[in-house]
């Protein structure tokens, strides 16, 4: 339709900002991921918890080949310290509406390198890659309410809180949690962090 944006779905990977490097993930790089995806001080915030190594390294090895999913580690001095997350989902789904307008974002970093920007700089990423790279229309997050580092990335990065899901999402060791759910839109991004 005329008037929406047009997505194009090549690579938006590698990008270097905040000296770090945003790059596909290559197989050598499945055992440092493995390495800290599973800590309880990751696994704390995440709906999904415990990931079996190798269904991870099954993951990461389908992202390039997958038109939807620009998934990405974050190097810094030639060591993995983080993965982003970023899929182009679909729209409200009226007739009429464009596939694959949207986007969704998360983010892992190790906690042995926590408290040094590196979240905040890969949310600042997977959103540069978004709209500028891949033409998304609006980019969606979520946190667990009670994870303040991660609503701070998500307010840093300049994304927009719209919503509080009250005891939306279980999880094994905390039961029935809130999520705050955050958004922004490809004009937000020009006019503001972008
Ligand atoms: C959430 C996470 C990505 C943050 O990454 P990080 O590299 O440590 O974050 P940053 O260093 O960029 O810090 C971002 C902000 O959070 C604050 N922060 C960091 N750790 C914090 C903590 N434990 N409690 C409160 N605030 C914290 C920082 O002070 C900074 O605030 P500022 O923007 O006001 O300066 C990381 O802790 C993580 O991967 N956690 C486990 C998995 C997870 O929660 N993923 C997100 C799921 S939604």
């Amino acid at each position: 339709m005329s008037g929406l944006p047009v997505v194009r779905h090549e690579t938006p990977w590698p990008l270097s900002s905040d000296g770090l490097l945003f790059r596909e993930a290559v197989e050598a790089d499945v055992e440092a991921l493995q390495s800290f995806r599973n800590l309880p001080e990751v696994n704390h915030f995440m709906v999904r918890t415990h990931v079996d190594p190798e269904d991870l390294r099954r993951e990461w090895r389908a992202v390039p080949d997958s038109p939807t999913d620009f998934s990405c580690v974050v190097e810094r001095d030639g060591e993995v310290v983080a993965m982003g997350f970023l899929d182009v989902v679909d729209g409200p789904g009226q007739p009429g509406v464009p596939d694959g307008t949207d986007g969704l974002i998360g983010y892992i970093v190790d906690p042995r390198v926590a408290g040094q920007g590196i979240g905040s700089a890969t949310a600042r990423a997977l959103l540069r890659a978004a709209f500028d790279d891949l033409g998304l229309r609006r980019v969606t997050a979520a946190a667990y309410a009670d994870n303040p580092a991660s609503v701070r990335v998500l307010e840093g990065a300049g994304m927009r809180r719209e919503r509080v899901s009250v005891q939306a999402l279980w999880h094994h060791e905390l039961g029935w949690i809130d999520e705050v759910g955050y958004a922004l839109l490809a004009d937000e991004w020009r006019d503001g962090p972008g």
